[in-house]
């Protein structure tokens, strides 16, 4: 059969997009602690080819802290539209610096306060501290773009595996399970 999992991706990523009522891009991202105990979260694919798959998130959060402490992680998309799943498991490394300015450049004053303003994942002792803190940044940054805060980065997902899961209406689902191999990639069906 010879695919490519990421021309494979891009084809349901791109028939999602077209599909999906909302956030095609939104996917599970599992993260575990050194000892195995596991969190997972929704968050947004930012970018994605061969070199891994992007999100961007606050490094000092729950998921930041496990990553920094234990880099592998699995994705999970799940498109109700289309009927079909693609799970990723891999490496994490971190978005360059100069990559996570231009994208935290491009999201917004409105997203650049909260991102800044966030201490994610910490309690918050009131929802009126919190914005207390963005109209203190608005009053430090009256207009335009805010810097990207040190806390706040990109990170990406090297895959080892990804498995494409596509349903049946009579329950005969069908499932390709890529796994690199050095250079390349095996291909292989897995019982649904
Ligand atoms: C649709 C959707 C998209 C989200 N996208 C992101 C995202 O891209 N980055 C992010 O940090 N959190 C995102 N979140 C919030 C996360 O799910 C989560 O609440 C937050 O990152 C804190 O997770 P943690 O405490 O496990 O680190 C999103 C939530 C939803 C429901």
């Amino acid at each position: 059969m010879d695919m490519d999992p990421f021309q494979m991706f891009d084809d349901w990523f791109a028939e999602a997009c077209a599909r999906e009522p909302s956030d095609p891009n939104a996917m599970a991202l599992a993260t575990a602690t050194p000892e195995g105990l596991p969190s997972v979260r929704i968050v947004l694919l930012k970018d994605h080819g061969p070199d891994g798959f992007t999100f961007y998130t606050n490094k000092q959060s729950r998921k930041g802290e496990e990553l920094a402490a234990n880099a592998h992680a699995a994705l999970a998309f799940h498109w109700k539209s289309t009927y079909k799943q693609v799970r990723i498991t891999g490496r994490i490394e971190h978005v360059d610096d100069a990559t996570a300015d231009a994208y935290f450049a491009s999201r917004g004053r409105d997203k650049q306060l909260a991102a800044t303003a966030s201490d994610q994942s910490r309690p918050l002792p009131s929802r009126d501290i919190f914005l207390e803190r963005i109209a203190a940044l608005e009053e430090d940054y009256p207009e335009g773009d805010l810097p990207r805060p040190a806390h706040w980065g990109g990170f990406r997902l090297i895959p080892d595996a990804i498995e494409f899961w596509e349903g049946t209406p009579e329950r005969m689902h069908h499932r390709i399970l890529f796994t690199r191999t050095g250079s390349g990639w095996q291909e292989g069906l897995l019982y649904p």
